[in-house]
């Protein structure tokens, strides 16, 4: 379980997050919703324990982790992979190496336990032949894969994910989102996936929320937010319908601004 309560965060005195709550029971899928920039990522950082709040409590599997030392956090961690943003694999090592690499740092298992384990990852992502490879030899959806293999291998209780999809062909975007459905039926695994792929979020989660500016505007089921009429919400989902006339953009309160035709403004400008 993770609890988010009350969450607020600045940087370079700028409010990031502000009053951020959120609550994932055990074995749920959750997404958080968002556009660039809107404290998704440092979302993710604060659970990992990288980051500290400037208020508020983040309780994971009932134990508070705000205020906890580096040492404590540890044992947290422990329980935690993170799948990347862009996959993070070592260039330098094997895709064998990448997956096993945590697994041979921690020492708890012996080499074959290793082998064992980083052939079983790789085989649920459907990679079981490229063991030997090199990242470069991998397109951009097989490193995504490998990195959930590489998450996987240290069998988390909680598998966390930045922008999964980002940049990934639709097959590849396809096969990462059933992986996460598969880890949920499957493993019952805690998953929070940040991202602003729709599609994706509304095949995978069991629960959202979307932040907007640093606030979180819902917090629901995908049918809710499918059925909200706020507009910054709308206009995340539909930017068709809400932005469809011409020069229309968003306004940063959630509404439409309209910007006159180039023409119209070169008119009125001075000779
Ligand atoms: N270490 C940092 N120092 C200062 N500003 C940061 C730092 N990390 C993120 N930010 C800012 O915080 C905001 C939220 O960032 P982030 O969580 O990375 O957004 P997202 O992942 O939703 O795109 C952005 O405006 C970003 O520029
Ligand atoms: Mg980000």
């Amino acid at each position: 379980m993770i609890r988010f309560s009350n969450i607020f965060l600045k940087f370079d005195g700028r409010q990031v997050l502000q009053n951020i709550s959120m609550d994932v029971p055990a074995g749920q899928t959750q997404v958080i919703l968002g556009g660039s920039g809107c404290g998704k990522t440092t979302t993710l950082r604060l659970i990992l324990g990288l980051l500290h709040p400037e208020s508020g409590s983040i309780v994971i599997n009932g134990q508070e982790i705000v205020g906890l030392t580096e040492r404590q956090m540890a044992s947290i961690r422990a329980q935690m992979a993170m799948v990347f943003q862009g996959a993070a694999l070592f260039d330098s090592l094997t895709v064998r190496e990448n997956v096993g690499y945590r697994l041979w740092e921690e020492g708890a298992l012996d080499n074959e336990s290793i082998e064992q384990r980083v052939a079983e990852s790789l085989r649920f992502v459907g990679l079981e032949d490229t063991l030997d490879k090199m990242p470069a030899e991998l397109s951009g959806g097989m490193k995504k894969r490998v990195a959930i293999a590489r998450a996987l291998a240290c069998k988390p209780k909680i598998i966390l994910y930045d922008e999964p999809t980002a940049g990934l062909d639709p097959i590849n975007t396809h096969l990462v989102s059933e992986l996460v459905c598969r880890l949920h039926r499957e493993e019952h695994v805690t998953q929070i996936v940040v991202t602003h792929d729709l599609e994706c979020a509304y095949r995978i989660a069991d629960r959202l929320i979307m932040i907007h500016r640093g606030e979180a505007i819902f917090d629901g089921s995908v049918d809710a937010l499918q059925a909200s009429d706020d507009p910054r919400i709308r206009t995340f989902l539909r930017p068709e319908e809400v932005l469809a006339e011409p020069g229309c953009f968003p306004h940063k309160d959630g509404g439409v601004r309209v910007v006159p035709p180039m023409s119209e403004k070169a008119e009125q400008a001075p000779a």
